[in-house]
This record gives C-alpha cells, sequence and structure tokens, in this order.
C-alpha cells in the first residue's frame, strides 16, 4: 500500500469515529434535555417539600370538594352565634361564632418557652388549656429533647378585626379568608387555641413545620394531653383553613384521642355526640 494511501484510509477512519462520536454526544444530551436530568435549577429542599406538600394538597381538596353534601350551608352563611362560650367542646368555625363580647374569665399565662422572649404576653391561655400546654412543653423536652415555642394564644375580637383586616389588606379576602378567620370565628377567641412553632423554622408559623422533628412530634403526641392539629392536611374544604401544622386546640384528652386515632377533625366527632 501506498503512503498516500494509508494517508486516506487513517482521515476516512479519524472522520468516521469522529462522526460516531458527535452522535452519541447529541443523543446523550437529548435523553438527559427530556428527562429533566440536566435541568441546572435545583429546588433547595425546603422548597422542595413545601411545592410537593402543596400539590399534595390541592389533589386532596379537589377529591374532598367532590364528595361535599350539597345541602351543608356554604362559609359563612346562616352564621350561628354560640351559646357555650365556656365549654371545653364549644365549636368555632365559619358557620358558628362567638358573640363579641365573649371573653374567657379564667385566662393564665402558660409556663412556656414563646417567640420572641420568655412568657410573652400573646400566649395567654384558659386554665386547663394552659396546664396542658405547659405538660406538653415538658413532654416533649424530656421525652424527645425538643423545644417548642408558644406564638399566639388567646385574641380578643377587637384584635382578630385588626388581624384579619390587615391580612386582606396584604394578601386581598379569597386568600385572606384561607388562612385567617373573621372575628367572631377565630378559636382563638376561646382561649382554648395557641400556635406553637418551633426554632427548626425560625419561630415561623410555616407550613414546613409539619415536617420538623417537632411538628412531626405534636402531631403524634398532642392527643396525649388534649390537643388536636385543628386544620388537618387535605381537608379544606371542611375545615375552610389550609392545613395550619402549628395551630393546636385544646379539647380534653378523651376527645383528642378519639379524633386522632379516627383521623377526624373536630366537626365529626361533635356531629357524632
Ligand atoms: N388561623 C386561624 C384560622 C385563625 O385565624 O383563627
Ligand atoms: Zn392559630
Amino acid at each position: 500500500m501506498k503512503w498516500t494511501q494509508l494517508i486516506q484510509k487513517k482521515v476516512k477512519l479519524k472522520f468516521i469515529v469522529g462522526l460516531l462520536l458527535m452522535v452519541s454526544v447529541f443523543s446523550i444530551s437529548n435523553y438527559l434535555t427530556i428527562s429533566g436530568k440536566s435541568d441546572p435549577v435545583l429546588l433547595d429542599e425546603p422548597l422542595a417539600v413545601e411545592h410537593e406538600q402543596r400539590q399534595e394538597l390541592e389533589e386532596n381538596e379537589n377529591q374532598s370538594i367532590v364528595s361535599e353534601p350539597e345541602d351543608k350551608p356554604g362559609f359563612y352563611e346562616n352564621v350561628v352565634t354560640v351559646a357555650n362560650g365556656d365549654a371545653t367542646l364549644v365549636l368555632v368555625n365559619k358557620n358558628y361564632a362567638l358573640d363579641p363580647s365573649y371573653e374567657p374569665s379564667d385566662l393564665v399565662l402558660p409556663n412556656v418557652l414563646t417567640v420572641g422572649g420568655n412568657r410573652n404576653q400573646t400566649v395567654y391561655l384558659r386554665e386547663e388549656a394552659a396546664f396542658y400546654l405547659e405538660q406538653l412543653f415538658m413532654a416533649a423536652h424530656e421525652e424527645a429533647g425538643l423545644e417548642f415555642l408558644a406564638r399566639s394564644g388567646y385574641r380578643s375580637y377587637d384584635t382578630q378585626v385588626a388581624l384579619y383586616q390587615r391580612y386582606v389588606s396584604e394578601n386581598g379576602q379569597e386568600a385572606a379568608d384561607r388562612f385567617s378567620a373573621r372575628a367572631g370565628h377565630s378559636e382563638h377567641q376561646t382561649g382554648l387555641a395557641i400556635d406553637v412553632t418551633a426554632d427548626s423554622v425560625g419561630g415561623d408559623l410555616s407550613i414546613l413545620f409539619g415536617e420538623t422533628p417537632e411538628g412531626i412530634w405534636l402531631k403524634e403526641n398532642a392527643h396525649r394531653f388534649g390537643y388536636i392539629i385543628r386544620y388537618l392536611e387535605g381537608r379544606e374544604s371542611e375545615t375552610g383553613y389550609q392545613y395550619e401544622p402549628w395551630h393546636i386546640r385544646y379539647v380534653g384528652i378523651e376527645a383528642a384521642t378519639e379524633i386522632y386515632e379516627n383521623g377526624w377533625i373536630l366537626e365529626q366527632y361533635l356531629e357524632g355526640q
């Protein structure tokens, strides 16, 4: 074979190898793009968790809307003013309201850690609820080494007026109604509800609190101290509120345990009474 033929053969071979390489690089990058593996934008974990939670929430909401009984009044329709504001099992929601003048007579400041300094003045509760909140905080510390922070307990009718108005002006009424009660309709006015959080979410009232060790412990143990997570995940069409892993309501140990074990909301428990 002449040397010129040899060079031609080598050039041909290089050309074929090069072509094959280009084809495989193109196919691999095409595969990665289609399957999304090359997406350079990675959500950080909290955002990803929140995104998944929201998707799940919306799916569950849609399911609940389908099964909604037709004769039930809509939220804020046919509102009943409750006569038993002092009862441990008082029902306060978008259809049952407390009188504007209702104020519990046995409010005390529980001895627990709070957001923004110890025993801040926003965490008053009725006596029995305060006692069991202290037990809950102590058990979380002793059994699991977890520290809760109390953030917002009793709120007067007037405080709720101001709070709701602020949320409406900041977010619009439709959005505000999904996370804030109108005055008279907030369980915070009963002195039996409190928002709790932890340093793991910077003391915020965040949906991510539900996935922290504190939030998980609360879900699994609150009933032992007479508390329930009042606004459960996936139940917005029934409770009227988005998932609030931080809002706990005192109902007494017996009711709380039955509600927890059955995966009920308070309304379901009371319907059976
Ligand atoms: N965030 C609860 C629904 C309240 O405002 O009472
Ligand atoms: Zn709350």
